[in-house]
């Protein structure tokens, strides 16, 4: 009775171990190669990076950081992680890698490596990038200026700071956002849809999360534990209130109906992102968030 109770545990681990090594593989494979007719553009990519707030994570502004070069801290309730150097630097930044590389990066959180990342790291949103906007995006990082800098690691306790459990992370909450779902009439995802849901990761912090860093409830509803621990508004309903002028305005500006002025993480976003986009990207913003039907 021992002895087999001894055997289930060892296959349960060999079950889990086997889960966990080969779910980033899984991951991997699932992404669909870029087929080699799609050429990037570095000049469209410069404005798919704003658009998808790039900018603002992978630079460590607070320290006077290089552009792209990372360090930029992240405290979350399981530890503190640091961004990546995306700088075109060979060795410690992404120089070396392919398209397909990039892709995988952004599209399912897992590395050249192998591994996965872990979440801060918005690809739950970037999941449905079009492969066109991914070698735009990948012509333009070749493009930036090569800063030498080792990432640095995680500084959180076990288990979180293992990397195989973001696998279990992504098998819980990763496919919740199916890409059929923002599919417009024409097959494409509309415009405003892209840029929300997709590019501007709006999301990420707008929808409410569990303590374990999940999505929960409708999307854009707002958060009670958004970055840093503080509050973020939801952005249904807003029509009452905001006309879309207005809201393409607060976009560029940071006033509020009320002549409130935006504060906080919201003024990074409008600083580095919507504050750079065309005013027909706005507005296509706009449009989406007070659109009737949901
Ligand atoms: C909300 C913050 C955030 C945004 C927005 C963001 N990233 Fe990141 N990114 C991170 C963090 C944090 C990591 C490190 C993840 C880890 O260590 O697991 C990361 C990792 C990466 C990596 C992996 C690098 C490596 O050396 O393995 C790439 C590539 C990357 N990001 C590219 C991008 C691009 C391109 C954009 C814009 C389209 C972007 N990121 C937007 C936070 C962000
Ligand atoms: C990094 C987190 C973060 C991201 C990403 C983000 N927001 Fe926000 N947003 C906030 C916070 C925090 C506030 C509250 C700002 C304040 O208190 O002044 C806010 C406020 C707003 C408001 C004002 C709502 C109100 O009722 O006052 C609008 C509109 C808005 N965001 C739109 C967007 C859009 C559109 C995107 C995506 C392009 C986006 N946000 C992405 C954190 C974020």
């Amino acid at each position: 009775m021992q002895r087999l109770s001894k055997m289930f545990l060892v296959v349960c681990m060999l079950g889990v171990a086997l889960y966990f090594f080969v779910l980033p593989e899984i991951g991997r494979s699932g992404v669909s190669a870029i087929p080699v007719s799609v050429v990037g553009d570095a000049k469209r990519g410069e404005y798919i990076a704003t658009a998808s707030g790039c900018y603002a994570c992978h630079t460590d502004t607070k320290n006077k950081g290089k552009p792209f070069s990372g360090g930029r801290p992240f405290k979350t309730p399981f530890g503190t992680i640091y961004s990546s150097n995306i700088t075109s630097d060979r060795e410690t930044g992404i120089g070396g890698w392919t398209v397909q590389d990039f892709k995988v990066a952004l599209t399912s959180g897992v590395s050249p490596k192998r591994r996965h990342y872990f979440p801060v790291f918005p690809y739950t949103s970037y999941a449905h990038l079009r492969d066109q906007d991914v070698a735009d995006l990948k012509s333009y990082f070749e493009t930036v200026k090569a800063v030498t800098t080792l990432d640095r690691a995680p500084n959180m306790p076990w288990p979180f700071s293992d990397r195989s459990f973001v696998g279990l992370w992504k098998w819980l909450y990763a496919p919740r956002r199916e890409g059929a779902t923002l599919v417009g009439a024409s097959g494409e995802i509309p415009r405003g849809a892209y840029l929300v849901e997709v590019l501007g990761h709006c999301g990420e912090c707008h929808t409410q999360r569990t303590a374990l860093g999940g999505y929960t409830g409708e999307p854009l509803t707002g958060n009670t534990i958004g970055p840093n621990g503080g509050k973020v508004p939801g952005l249904r309903g807003l029509g009452g209130k905001w006309s879309a002028d207005d809201i393409a305005n607060y976009l560029v500006d940071g006033m509020t109906p009320d002549g409130d002025f935006v504060g906080g993480e919201m003024s990074h976003v409008i600083d580095h992102s919507t504050g750079k986009l065309s005013e027909a990207d706005r507005q296509a913003i706009a449009d989406y968030l007070l659109r009737p039907s949901r």
